[in-house]
């Protein structure tokens, strides 16, 4: 029988108990907070979708992967499991573990850099790549295409590159300024919008003309590998793992927070195609930083789980289950007129706050205010994705208005039934009803780098 949505292929052997506090308790834990939600204790959140980073369920196959850990310093056979999967899967030939995403951006991402104010072109980059980008003299500069921020229209592939502002910036400032187009997918920052493997063949043509490299940051690869089969008719017969290799073919650095597709609480890859001075540099910046590279701050038995998630992430089954649960949650809300990034991505829903709330200016957070609302109002962690976390121009101070002020709603892997997206979808409802009595937040403490993990706010009254 056709379902309107897929059902989970798996069934649930081990819980873990979540309960709700009572509302005076999340009022007084939301102000010790300072306003701030990723300063909750977890234990006061009811249903946590702050992030959909190392916060999924590992299937027994990887919890047996766990015991098999040989937790040797150097060359351990953990990391010689977990290096034949990722060749297998990437078809690179330079492969480091790394403790999660931002480890491998920060490995990587500098030894690209020449000279200071090299040009990092991305359809858009995630918060903590531009961060690296920032810190190590480099400007990034953003692509995607403009019905990207039309929240309200169908596109299939929001996440695209804008082919011709990707090769207008490469104009302006030359090739040897430009350190490397960073292909985001899914584009994470936009709603967790696919990229299509037409638009991604694109770009890289316009990189080959150019003679520059592109590194991919699929921390999302095998959602965005899915989206491309059931979107783009030319794919549809091809397997998420052929489309993946496809993928992987277009880049020459992948970088992955493996916490995503990998399926694992903890680690990230770096995976280099060929070029192997570029892997001797980062092989002798990853020792300082996160360790010996047969390892990057990885315990055996964590690139024991990794090697097994990674081929659990590519079934078809999985990725049905997975963007139907952000489907469903995003029809609920759509069905009470609540404004959301349409169609839904790879990873979360995203809720459009610049237009629930268009009384509460950019540089009072919108989404900051509704996601202390959300939680006030049922114990519910979502995240800001807008003019907090892109946080001030470098050079001039001032706040940047992002394109769109988003809540995400983001689903942890295998982790929450429909039962509980349901009671989600009802709280913010609730709070949807009584949007027009929100206020904005100001900041009382502004932390000076990735400024929405730290800072502490007030009401504006
Ligand atoms: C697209 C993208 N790149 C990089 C990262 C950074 O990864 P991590 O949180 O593991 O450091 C993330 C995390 O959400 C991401 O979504």
């Amino acid at each position: 029988m056709k379902q309107a949505y897929s059902i989970p292929p798996y069934k649930i052997k081990m819980i873990e108990p979540i309960h709700l506090i009572d509302r005076k308790a999340r009022e007084r834990s939301l102000e010790s907070a300072g306003y701030n939600p990723f300063k909750l204790k977890s234990n006061d959140v009811f249903i946590d979708l702050l992030t959909d980073s190392g916060t999924g369920a590992m299937s027994h196959f990887q919890w047996a992967a766990l015991m098999q850990g040989d937790e040797s310093y150097a060359g351990s056979s953990s990391f010689y499991r977990l290096e034949e999967v990722v060749k297998d899967i990437t078809g690179y030939q330079y492969i480091m573990p790394a403790h999660q995403g931002r480890g491998a951006e920060q490995v990587v991402i500098p030894a690209l850099i020449d000279h200071p104010g090299m040009i990092f072109i991305s359809n858009t980059h995630f918060d903590t790549t531009r961060a690296h980008v920032e810190i190590a003299g480099g400007v990034a500069l953003d692509s995607a295409i403009k019905e990207s921020c039309d929240t309200e229209h169908y596109h299939p592939f929001k996440g695209n590159f804008d082919l011709d502002v990707l090769r207008s910036i490469i104009e302006k400032y030359g090739k040897s300024m430009i350190a490397g187009i960073i292909m985001t997918v899914t584009n994470n920052s936009v709603g967790g919008q696919p990229v299509s493997m037409e638009n991604l063949h694109s770009v890289k043509k316009i990189a080959d003309e150019y003679g520059i490299r592109c590194i991919i940051d699929g921390a999302r690869y095998a959602e965005n590998s899915y989206f491309v089969k059931l979107r783009e008719p030319a794919y549809a017969n091809k397997s998420v793992r052929e489309i993946a290799k496809e993928l992987f073919s277009l880049g020459d650095i992948f970088l992955m927070s493996a916490k995503k597709d990998g399926l694992v609480n903890i680690g990230g890859i770096i995976a280099i195609r060929s070029d192997f001075d570029l892997f001797r540099k980062c092989q002798t910046r990853i020792v300082p930083m996160e360790g010996f590279p047969t390892y990057g701050g990885l315990a055996g038995r964590d690139m024991e789980a990794l090697a097994v998630g990674l081929e659990e992430a590519l079934s078809e089954d999985y990725l049905a289950y997975r963007l139907d649960e952000i489907r469903y949650l995003g029809d609920r809300l759509l069905s009470a007129g609540v404004p959301i990034q349409y169609p839904t991505g790879g990873h979360a829903v995203f809720v459009d706050c610049g237009k629930m709330c268009p009384h509460i200016p950019y540089d009072q957070f919108p989404a900051q205010a509704v996601t202390n609302e959300l939680y006030l109002e049922g114990g519910v962690r979502a995240v800001e994705i807008g003019s907090l976390l892109l946080g001030r121009d470098p050079s001039t101070g001032i706040n940047r208005k992002a394109d769109l002020e988003l809540m995400r709603l983001t689903i942890p892997r295998r982790t929450y039934t429909f039962a509980h997206l349901d009671y989600v979808a009802e709280c913010l409802i609730a709070v949807y009803k009584r949007r027009n009595s929100i206020k904005g937040v100001k900041f009382t403490y502004e932390s000076p780098i990735l400024r929405h993990f730290t800072s502490t706010f007030e009401t504006v009254e």
